[in-house]
């Protein structure tokens, strides 16, 4: 029997969605199933990284994984016609996984280039801290998705959840460096609930 696995994520949902929202996911959305891709975005929330992604590398297959469904929706929204709703030329890359990625992972044999993780919910209660997304564990297996030279790009507001990530990482085979990078616009970002100054990034690559 599979060990029972710890939930990471919070509500499911949340406000009603609009007529357009709910017809997307249930006639767009199983259209959108991912197998395999090049690029994935864990807990996208409302999509903006991955719409980003979509424009920045238009010959790759980005998948985006999120089990709130409202930020399923809002993604879907924004990468379709309002009128006719097929999806705009700049996103036909886009795959998505309404769902835990955790599931999608054990089905899929994809090598990734990229794993973006953005804001990870960072559970700052003591009791919750098992929920934390990014244990050693679940790094240690984000790494055997990892293509050759493949990388796991983490950002986080939370500093006591950053300096958390890197003591997870002594107990993997991944290497981390702390890059200089541009703040990455997302939802969360701007609502920087943590009241840090800034966004904390980090790169971690297979030894
Ligand atoms: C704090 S939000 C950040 C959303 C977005 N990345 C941003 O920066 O605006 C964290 C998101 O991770 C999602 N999440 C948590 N656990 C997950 C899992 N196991 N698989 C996929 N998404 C997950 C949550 O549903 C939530 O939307």
């Amino acid at each position: 029997m599979e060990k029972q696995e710890i939930r990471t994520f919070g509500r499911r949902h949340g406000k009603k969605l609009s007529t357009r929202q709910n017809w997307l996911v249930e006639n767009l959305l199983p259209n959108l199933k991912p197998t395999t891709g090049d690029i994935l975005e864990i807990g996208f929330g409302a999509g903006e990284h991955v719409r980003d992604l979509a424009r920045e590398n238009p010959e790759k297959i980005i998948i985006g994984a999120e089990p709130f469904m409202n930020g399923v929706a809002s993604l879907m929204s924004a990468i379709t016609d309002e009128k006719t709703n097929r999806v705009l030329d700049e996103y036909t890359g886009i795959r998505i996984w309404a769902d835990d990625v955790r599931d999608f992972l054990r089905d899929t044999d994809s090598k990734f280039e990229q794993i973006w993780v953005l804001h990870p919910d960072p559970w700052p209660k003591a009791r919750h801290e098992k929920r934390r997304l990014l244990s050693a564990d679940f790094l240690t297996t984000l790494s055997k998705y990892l293509a050759d030279n493949g990388e796991i790009i983490i950002g986080t507001d939370h500093w006591e959840y950053f300096d958390w990530i890197l003591e997870q990482i002594k107990d993997t085979n991944l290497v981390a460096t702390i890059p200089d990078m541009a703040i990455i616009q997302t939802r969360y970002q701007h609502k920087n609930k943590a009241g840090t100054d800034s966004p904390r990034y980090l790169i971690l690559k297979n030894q």
